[in-house]
């Protein structure tokens, strides 16, 4: 694998194990929000891993396609129920290699920091507005970056600690490239098992910017899928972009 730039590394690494360790995220609120805004039209979801949040959009009859980097990961989605009926190009987000136009595009989970450059993010957000209809929306779900994480740099946390397991979440923060390392650690009796993220955080404001760019304009930010205000006090934001 060639690291953190190749855009298949994250999905990779993680497609054996990503629906264990995200098995508590509830999907429903997202399912229902972006249910809301997709009507009859077509959708796209970038990133669609192993289908968390597309297959129970499909299952209430929208039509949901999805773009993904990883093999792997998407061999997880066919594996499902209903996986094998939602078309998947694999392929790079940030070039958005899928024929519009789509009514709805949506990106969840902070994956927008999955590219690791503001140019490839503004990158992502020209070629969503490309494939977008008139009136389509981009709707992206990040965290608001929280620094004070991190000491002089670093955070190490543990994650879980069981009688014969720990698991250990090491983290460096480049405050110049905006960048934060991580390495999931797992240690039992097996040994060291190692699952690194990497990301590039933007502020909302940096994405309004971006998204400005590419004539895509916000039409609604909250923080979080249930449609609660946004302001200082949040720690991440649903935001919905229109061509
Ligand atoms: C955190 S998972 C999110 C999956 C799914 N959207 C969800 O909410 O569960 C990140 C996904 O992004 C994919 N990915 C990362 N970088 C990518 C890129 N540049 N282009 C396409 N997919 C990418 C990975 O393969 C992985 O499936």
């Amino acid at each position: 694998m060639a690291g953190f730039d190749d855009p298949a590394f994250y999905g990779d690494c993680w497609a054996g194990v990503y629906d264990e360790h995200h098995a508590e995220m509830d999907p429903a609120p997202a399912v229902e929000f972006l249910a809301g805004l997709a009507g009859d039209r077509r959708v796209l979801e970038l990133a669609i891993g192993t289908g968390r949040v597309a297959l129970p959009l499909a299952g209430r009859g929208i039509a949901v396609e999805g773009i993904d980097a990883s093999e792997a990961m998407v061999e997880r989605l066919r594996a499902k129920p209903g996986g094998e009926s939602i078309p998947v190009v694999i392929g790079d987000m940030a070039q958005v290699p899928a024929p519009g136009p789509f009514g709805l595009v949506y990106l969840v989970f902070n994956t927008l920091f999955g590219l690791l450059s503001q140019a490839r993010q503004a990158e992502c957000f020209r070629n969503v507005a490309r494939v977008l209809s008139p009136g389509g929306v981009f709707v992206i779900e990040c965290f608001v970056p929280d620094l004070t994480r991190f000491d002089r740099g670093q955070r190490v946390q543990a994650r879980a600690v069981t009688e014969d397991a720990a698991v250990l979440e090491l983290s460096r923060h480049d405050a110049a490239q905006q960048r934060i390392t991580t390495q999931i650690v797992t240690l039992d009796g097996q040994g060291a098992n190692l699952r690194p993220v990497a990301i590039r955080y933007s502020w909302p404001s940096e994405l309004d910017l971006l998204a400005q760019q590419a004539s895509l304009r916000l039409r609604e930010r909250y923080s979080g899928w249930d449609r609660q205000p946004f302001d200082s006090s949040s720690s991440g934001h649903v935001s919905v972009y229109q061509r």
